[in-house]
């Protein structure tokens, strides 16, 4: 299997700018995802640990489709880092800080990308060699104002805002030069997949990467 190093695979999420969060219901309704992702030109997702499929998903998505950047989210064990990175994800999600965590990512070479919300645990990821950190729950935590307010401190951190992200608020997200890629569940929802609702699915898909190109 074709690891990238975490340098460029921030490359990758920053040159993309959008990451589908999704809590897949069945493995294959990871595989017509990722179809209609690599269709669209946005190879990347990130599958939560929030249902039992996340890790046999992540193994067929990969095996099927090799340049697919999978980002495993929900993290919350090291197990769970484990199960991930065996199974071909590339970058580790946690919702929150947790030094041991982020730790055991950094050990293994793994991209990590743990939670924040407040500059206490900003200051936490920088002591311990980050320059990406997730940006969760963005929405409720102040959104863009709280990112821009962080960012003038934090000048050399980039943020992924996650939590409440949409068609309507992502342009002013990734207008922030703080932040290298926006996540969001709103592009595949967990009862939109059950429902297998694929042209449903790649017409938000569609217009999202529309507005990214448009922004660009
Ligand atoms: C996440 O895990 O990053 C969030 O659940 C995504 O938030 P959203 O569902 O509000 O997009």
């Amino acid at each position: 299997m074709n690891v990238r190093n975490p340098r460029d695979i921030e490359a990758m999420l920053e040159r993309l700018k959008l990451v589908p969060v999704v809590s897949l219901p069945s493995v294959q309704a990871g595989l017509e995802l990722a179809e209609i992702l690599i269709d669209h030109n946005l190879p990347v997702i990130e599958v939560t640990f929030r249902t039992p499929y996340a890790a046999d998903a992540i193994s067929a998505m990969k095996e099927k489709f090799n340049e697919l950047l999978i980002l495993a989210g929900t993290v919350l064990a090291k197990d769970q880092v484990d199960i991930a990175s065996d199974a071909g994800a590339e970058c580790i999600v946690i919702p929150g800080f947790h030094a041991g965590l982020v730790d055991y990512c950094q050990a293994k070479n793994l991209m990590v990308c743990p939670g924040t919300v407040t500059p206490s645990e900003v200051l936490q990821c920088y002591h311990m060699g980050l320059k990406t950190v997730k940006f969760f729950p963005a929405e409720v935590s102040g959104g863009a104002a709280m990112l821009k307010a962080m960012a003038a401190v934090f000048t050399d951190m980039k943020f992924m805002p996650t939590g409440g992200i949409n068609l309507n608020n992502l342009r002013e997200y990734l207008s922030l030069d703080s932040v290298f890629c926006c996540g969001g569940s709103w592009l595949a929802p967990e009862d939109m997949l059950q429902q297998e609702k694929w042209d449903a699915i790649a017409q938000r898909i569609g217009l999202a990467t529309k507005q990214i190109d448009q922004q660009l």
